[in-house]
């Protein structure tokens, strides 16, 4: 009898988790037990990063100690600063990709998967991928790399090394909400591809490297890049129906919407959603996010009996681009938060592993003769 086949292992449970809980019927995130919402609003991406790693929400002096530690991880080594302009012609995601393959030459548990080994390099890896993306960007520009300051938290000292200058709270606390939403979210492609390079006993950088390798697809991470394209060539609000229209009707998809488990909106839209309205506002912009909200509360509107909504890349790209961010970088900017997500995906399959190895039915010929190749025609 012809085996059942799960294309996309849709619907497919791969394992149990503690990390994160999805409903995609309610649109409903939990990242260990707590609400998105909550930590959205309430928490910082340092508190969040303890709390996937750690299982627990941290006391002040465990987050202190914490946060330590991180902002004590951010230098790379200059050889690292060396591959990386070597490749500054390369698309930012990929001098991610190569700057934290770079990073394992000097990593001294490299090859340790050891839980305290595998969690030492997670904080390292969270805390010096900023500084990779920060560098390659002023690489490329022909300028000297920004020495990570560490009187700055997470995301103003991304902020800072980016642009060389001292960023404003307010653009802090959108970025650092922005990695907040990024950090987690279960068996996801890139999070799956990391868990299948763990479930080999391969070592964490290996896993990240193809976390950032599935990311950069746009049908995964590069989504958000790909919306912002989409809004500047839509240019006004009015042209959007047409432009949607024709791309729908050629079979194409509208980006930032979708999404294999939310069958209903992606709860991390939201505060994307308000911020991005706010920003536009603020600096006298509002079209971008005029421009999206047609295209989510006309154009898109009939989609959502298909379970077709708003996922967590649709109003994220106007964000960084508001904030002058080049939009090549935005799929960097949510590797940099999902770094800490993979991190414990790979904790987790190594805890209690079983290498992960699906089947294909093969459906091709059987037995065929060999002729040697004087016999060919
Ligand atoms: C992320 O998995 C995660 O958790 C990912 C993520 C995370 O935090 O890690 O949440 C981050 O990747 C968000 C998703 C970003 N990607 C995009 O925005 C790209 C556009 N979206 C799609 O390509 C699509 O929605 C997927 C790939 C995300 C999910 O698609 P599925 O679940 O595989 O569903 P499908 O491709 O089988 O589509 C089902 C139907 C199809 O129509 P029919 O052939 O049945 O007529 O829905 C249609 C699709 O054409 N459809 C869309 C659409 N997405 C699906 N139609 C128009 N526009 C879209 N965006």
């Amino acid at each position: 009898m012809a085996p059942q086949i799960y294309k996309g292992l849709k619907d497919v449970y791969l394992d149990t988790t503690t990390a994160s809980f999805i409903d995609g019927q309610e649109g409903k995130l939990l990242y260990r037990g707590y609400n998105i919402h909550d930590l959205a609003e309430k928490s910082t991406f340092e508190e969040v990063v303890y709390l996937l790693l750690n299982g627990k929400l941290p006391t002040r002096r465990e987050l202190s100690s914490f946060d330590a530690t991180l902002r004590a991880n951010r230098r790379i080594p200059d050889e690292v600063i060396q591959v990386l302009d070597l490749v500054k012609a390369s698309h930012p995601m990929d001098a991610l990709r190569t700057g934290i393959s770079a990073l394992s030459a000097f990593d001294p548990d490299v090859n340790d998967n050891s839980p305290e080994a595998t969690l030492r390099k997670g904080i390292r890896l969270t805390a010096m991928g900023p500084t990779l993306v920060a560098a390659h960007h002023r690489l490329r520009q022909g300028l000297e790399p920004v020495a990570p300051n560490a009187d700055l938290n997470h995301a103003g000292n991304f902020l800072y090394m980016l642009f060389g200058e001292m960023p404003d709270e307010e653009t802090v606390k959108l970025l650092d909400v922005d990695f907040i939403l990024h950090a987690e979210h279960g068996a996801n492609a890139s999070a799956f591809g990391a868990r299948v390079t763990a479930s080999t006993l391969s070592d964490l950088h290996s896993a990240v490297v193809t976390g950032v390798g599935v990311l950069k697809g746009p049908w995964h991470g590069g989504a958000a890049e790909e919306v912002m394209k989409m809004a500047e060539d839509i240019g006004q609000p009015e042209n959007a129906e047409e432009y949607c229209r024709k791309i729908l009707e050629s079979g194409g998809r509208i980006m930032g919407f979708g999404h294999r488990v939310y069958k209903a909106e992606d709860p991390r839209a939201r505060h994307l959603r308000e911020r991005s309205k706010a920003l536009g506002e603020k600096v006298g912009q509002p079209k971008w996010f005029q421009i999206l909200t047609y295209v989510e509360e006309n154009v898109m509107v009939p989609y959502r009996k298909k379970g077709i909504f708003v996922n967590v890349d649709f109003f994220a790209g106007s964000i960084y681009y508001l904030l002058g961010i080049p939009d090549d970088l935005f799929i960097p900017i949510f590797a940099l938060g999902r770094i800490p997500g993979w991190t414990l995906q790979c904790l987790e399959q190594y805890k209690d592993n079983i290498l992960i190895r699906p089947l294909l039915e093969y459906t091709g010929p059987m037995d065929l003769q060999y002729v040697p190749i004087s016999q060919r025609r």
